[in-house]
């Protein structure tokens, strides 16, 4: 398959970090998604092995690492609402030694952009012995994860090189997405996935092409503050993970992200005067609570910044983005988050790309 664009391209060129053209390259990489995987007027290309294998299967469950693993958490919601099928999301270094009572016909997916992730690839190991069907969604081909699966599909989001993984983020939740779709019967979802998903990629667009907005964000609230909170419910509290980790491991801010209504349960007592507090609030039926919950930490001192869509929005909100399907709004709200931890690093004056401690690709235990 060809990819359209220089998303393949492995020179930076007149980038100054990995992580903003990666960034950059997410619209392209959700047009190559929805041309290999959603061609106008056809099947949804997933293949009838994968269809029928996972049909037969009476529970997903998929397991991955950071920031797959928050990818998984989104396509698991996709799974059960789109397609009826239950699933379980596992960090692959816990249910590879904790493994939990599985179903009697469970079907395995695998997420994981390099496909050599040494916690997935040992759980692999364990479900192949015990002769279960699996399927890895990774970027690199002929990687572990791909051969030793019974299926794989190609993330194609082109190389990702900067440690903090973004695009093949976005990509993760997309494939999740078409598979979900083709598994479920269409007839009774309102939802057009081709058009939905070429909405987005305009969306996505639309934030990288305000991004010195972001930049300023960053440097008044996120480079001179020791910590920061990201908060949300329903589908923004899985998302809220992955913004969380991509401030954390290129900025060194010490984030969480928290489940809104969780916070009056204990984490409320770390909030204090500027503490960064930003909300996502992209589910119509759960955003009265959310801003509750904001409520309660600007009660306390913090300074906040909300995220919202736009039926949603009220004036004071900071940033806005379009209406979308309730469980694609990962794949817009998580840009701006991406943004924010890219020009935090950058405004402490860190190498965005190789944060200290961490590897691209983690072959150890
Ligand atoms: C995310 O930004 C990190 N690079 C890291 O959490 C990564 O997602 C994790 O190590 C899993 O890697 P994989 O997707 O290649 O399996």
């Amino acid at each position: 398959f060809h990819l359209d664009i220089d998303a393949t391209e492995t020179d930076k060129g007149t980038y100054p970090f990995y992580m903003l053209k990666e960034i950059d390259e997410q619209p392209i990489v959700l047009r190559n998604l929805i041309t290999r995987y959603l061609p106008q007027n056809k099947e949804p290309q997933i293949g009838e092995g994968i269809i029928k294998d996972i049909k037969a299967a009476d529970r997903l469950y998929i397991v991955a690492a950071g920031t797959s693993y928050n990818a998984g958490l989104v396509g698991a919601r996709m799974f059960e609402r789109w397609a009826g099928i239950p699933t379980e999301v596992h960090v692959s270094s816990e249910f590879a030694h904790d493994q939990p009572l599985l179903s009697e016909k469970p079907f395995f997916i695998f997420l994981s952009q390099s496909g050599e992730t040494a916690d997935s690839r040992e759980v692999l190991q364990n479900i192949n012995e015990l002769g279960y069907k699996s399927l890895t969604l990774t970027n690199v081909e002929k990687s572990t994860l791909w051969r030793e699966a019974t299926y794989a599909l190609p993330l194609i989001a082109g190389p990702e090189i900067a440690v903090a993984s973004t695009k093949a983020y976005i990509a993760q939740i997309t494939l999740q997405a078409i598979l979900a779709y083709a598994l479920a019967d269409r007839e009774q979802l309102d939802l057009d996935l081709e058009q939905e998903l070429s909405k987005i990629a305009i969306a996505i667009q639309g934030i990288i092409d305000n991004k010195d907005a972001l930049q300023k964000v960053a440097n008044d609230m996120l480079v001179p503050s020791p910590n920061a909170f990201y908060i949300g419910r329903g589908v923004d509290s899985a998302v809220v993970l992955e913004d969380a980790l991509k401030l954390k491991e290129v900025s060194y801010v010490q984030t969480e992200g928290f489940a809104a209504g969780e916070l009056k349960h204990g984490t409320l007592a770390l909030i204090e005067k500027d503490t960064p507090v930003i909300a996502i609030m992209t589910q119509p039926s759960l955003a009265g609570l959310v801003r509750g919950n904001l409520a309660e930490t600007e009660a306390r001192g913090s300074k906040t910044f909300t995220i919202v869509t736009k039926s949603i929005a009220k004036p004071e909100d900071d940033l806005i983005l379009p209406d979308i399907n309730e469980l694609l709004t990962p794949l817009v709200s998580v840009v701006p988050a991406q943004l924010l931890a890219y020009y935090t690093s950058l405004g402490r004056g860190l190498d965005v790309d190789h944060p200290r401690n961490l590897a691209k690709s983690v072959t150890v235990q």
